[in-house]
């Protein structure tokens, strides 16, 4: 974004800025293939203070993207899903073996989407899926590592999450997981950049409201990883808060860093409660 037309969004911004209503998420719901309907509304989870209820961004998309999501035939982020189901299948490495060797057919994964990211004891961290896929990879495959949010790691959030569709997002962020949650809570309200925005002041206060011609949701990543209009291809959250921090001019984080892990944490948090929906499609 161009400084001056962000100089303008902030007086926008500025202007409106006692919004808090869900202002613009529209009454649709979200049916995928005719029978599984996803939780896109819901009640704001205890922990946070300034909303009463969560609403996922395809509310917050226009019909035409939004009937994208409603049919597999038509959402483009399934073809991945169908090329992460032959990496499933591939054995790898030097021990010969394939994800499915150790964990059966994919929908064997259904309920560790929604839970993620989540606490590892062994490794005393909390891990993103992206994470624990290299984890298998490195220690039980002798494969290569996938590089974050590398296409076969992104595409293999699709799959993860499309085993997963409509069950609620469910984090713990209570026990070991607090200390980084806390981290990543204290991320969403700090101002990044030249134009010392944080992510609350676009989604939390301003979601409903326009940007340009962009319509602001609560930023969620239930939806996540979500096939990008605009870019025609997948992308994952790290991606996101990349490209949403570099909107503010700010220097920003690289995927994987522990701040975003945290980030991604708190965020996900936010959407306790909605259904998992990806790989959704937005613009
Ligand atoms: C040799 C067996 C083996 C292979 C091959 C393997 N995994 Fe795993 N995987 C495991 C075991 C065992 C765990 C549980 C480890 C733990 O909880 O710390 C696990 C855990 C996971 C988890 C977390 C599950 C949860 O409930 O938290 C994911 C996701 C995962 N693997 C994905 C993959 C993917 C993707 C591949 C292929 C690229 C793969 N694994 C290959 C053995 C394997
Ligand atoms: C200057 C305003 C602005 C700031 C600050 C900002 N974003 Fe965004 N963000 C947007 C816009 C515009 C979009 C695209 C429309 C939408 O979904 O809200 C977006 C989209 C997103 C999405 C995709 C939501 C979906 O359903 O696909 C996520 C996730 C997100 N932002 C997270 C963040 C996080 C985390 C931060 C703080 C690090 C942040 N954003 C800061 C403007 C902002």
């Amino acid at each position: 974004m161009k400084y001056k037309t962000m100089t303008a969004v902030i007086a926008t911004l500025a202007l409106s800025a006692p919004m808090l209503s869900a202002g613009g998420a529209d009454d649709d719901t979200l049916i995928i293939n005719g029978d599984l309907e996803i939780t896109t509304k819901t009640a704001a989870p205890d922990h946070l203070e300034n909303l009463d209820e969560i609403v996922s961004g395809w509310h917050f998309r226009a019909d035409e993207t939004q009937a994208l999501e409603m049919d597999d035939f038509d959402n483009p982020g399934m073809i991945f899903v169908d090329q992460a189901i032959d990496t499933w299948n591939a054995p790898e490495g030097s021990e010969g073996k394939s994800c499915a060797d150790c964990h059966g057919d994919p929908e064997e994964m259904a309920g560790v989407r929604p839970v993620y990211p989540k606490w590892n004891e062994e490794a005393g961290e909390v891990r993103t899926l992206q994470m624990q896929y290299n984890d298998c990879r490195v220690n039980r495959m002798g494969a290569e590592p996938w590089k974050y949010d590398s296409k076969p790691a992104v595409y293999m959030d699709a799959l993860m999450s499309s085993v997963s569709r409509g069950m609620p997002v469910d984090v713990a962020i209570d026990g070991p997981a607090a200390e980084t949650w806390e981290q990543g809570k204290e991320m969403y309200y700090t101002r990044y950049g030249l134009l010392e925005l944080s992510c609350a002041n676009c989604h939390e206060q301003n979601y409903g409201n326009y940007i340009r011609a962009d319509h602001l949701s609560q930023g969620q990543i239930n939806g996540f990883p979500t096939y990008r209009l605009n870019s025609a291809s997948l992308v994952g959250s790290h991606d996101r808060f990349r490209g949403c921090i570099r909107d503010t001019r700010a220097e920003t984080f690289a995927a994987d860093s522990p701040e975003f892990v945290a980030l991604e944490l708190y965020v996900a948090s936010r959407g306790n409660g909605l259904g998992v929906e990806g790989p959704a499609v937005r613009n």
